[in-house]
């Protein structure tokens, strides 16, 4: 049977957030445990954190180390998921060189992920070199790194990319990849699919503050590693429903992100520890939207959901935390092993594109018989 191997991973820019735990993580854990998969290799994604940080490499560099704390203390188990670093795995700009033939410039731009990307980052599509504007122009490794992207997911022959909805472009784009490069070359690569989130709050976890999405520049994030006291005052500080002005009052649901984040982290046994008046977390939303129901309470079941659901990640963080150097043995192990599995597949890949000079026995003797006859 085919092998199931998944591939996914992070940009070190920061701690890792509720956010990237519903959208991906607690998913991979979930897989990694199921047994499920042949392989399971999860990327810290140095290089391409670089594509657009080329101002602060250090920022890159500090935060390997954090995305690694947050991976083990989440669950993700070394002997069982392969934990490596991008930069650590040189086959991979190799493939990378290949693939940039078989895409256009044109198809690039129409990357949504790359096109909300600029407008994200301020680079400007039309900036003059040595113009004195403030806006940058796009440096061309981050107008590449989709292809980057295809080729951190092909090395691996992943068939199971675990990510949110904005990285669906990516994986599409690496579809066409492999498409283009198989129908060129002869099979050599596998066709990843994407595996989202399988409900909505989890798909795109808003802010704190209600704004679309849960993200740092934002500064509207509970991390991983915040401690009780920190979730308790995010939460009591959370966007909820702005015209439930007096508890008496009927509230809204949808678009209230304490219930978004229910929806995401709650599970029936929270209902009956902390609020079991309630049968479910629709008949709490019903008592909401009916009026007689006050933030607070509501609030009060968050805080206590996300510190059962953080307090054995703190835990793990805790630990890991006394254990610095034992964790880069970690990723350096990793980074060894992701490393053969990707070279075997490069050695394929030269193979299929007939660049394997040397041990191409058939090519060396042809030209030296052609020769030997003039
Ligand atoms: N683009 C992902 C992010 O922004 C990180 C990443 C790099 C990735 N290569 C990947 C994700 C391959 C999935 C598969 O965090």
């Amino acid at each position: 049977m085919a092998k199931k191997i998944i591939l996914t991973g992070d940009r070190p820019t920061g701690r890792l957030h509720l956010g990237h735990y519903v959208g991906s993580l607690r998913r991979r854990v979930e897989l990694q445990n199921s047994g499920e998969f042949d392989r399971i290799f999860i990327m810290i994604a140095d290089a391409q954190a670089l594509t657009d940080n080329a101002d602060n490499p250090e920022k890159v560099r500090q935060n390997v180390i954090e995305v690694a704390l947050d991976y083990l203390s989440a669950g993700l188990d070394p002997a069982r998921s392969t934990l490596f670093i991008q930069s650590q795995v040189p086959e991979l700009c190799e493939l990378a060189f290949y693939y940039m033939n078989l895409v256009t410039v044109q198809r690039l731009q129409r990357n949504p992920t790359v096109k909300a990307e600029i407008q994200l980052r301020g680079f400007s599509e039309n900036a003059v070199e040595g113009d004195t504007a403030q806006r940058a122009g796009i440096p061309v490794g981050f107008f590449t790194y989709p292809i980057s992207q295809a080729s951190d997911i092909t090395a691996f022959k992943a068939t199971t990319v675990p990510a949110g909805d904005d990285q669906e472009p990516m994986v599409e784009q690496t579809r066409e990849i492999v498409h283009k490069f198989n129908s060129v070359y002869g099979p050599t690569l596998v066709e990843p699919e994407i595996l989202l989130p399988d409900n909505a709050a989890c798909m795109r976890l808003p802010g704190t503050d209600g704004k679309a999405k849960m993200s740092k520049s934002l500064g509207n994030c509970i991390y991983l590693s915040d401690t009780a006291d920190e979730v308790k005052k995010k939460v009591m500080g959370m966007y909820t429903d702005p015209d439930h002005l007096r508890v008496e009052d009927p509230g809204k649901v949808e678009g209230n992100t304490v219930f978004t984040y229910l929806d995401a982290f709650c599970r029936p046994e929270h209902m009956a520890k902390y609020l079991p008046d309630y049968a479910s977390l629709d008949e709490l939303k019903a008592h909401y939207r009916r009026g007689g129901l006050g933030d607070v309470k509501v609030k009060r079941l968050l805080i206590a959901v996300l510190n059962e659901t953080l307090d054995p990640i703190r835990a793990r963080r805790k630990e890991f935390e006394g254990r610095i150097e034992e964790v880069y043995r970690i990723l350096e192990e990793g980074s060894a092993a992701a490393r053969a599995t990707a070279a075997a597949t490069l050695d394929e890949v030269r193979r299929a594109m007939r660049i394997n000079y040397f041990d191409d026995t058939e090519l060396i003797e042809q030209q030296a018989k052609a020769y030997a006859n003039r």
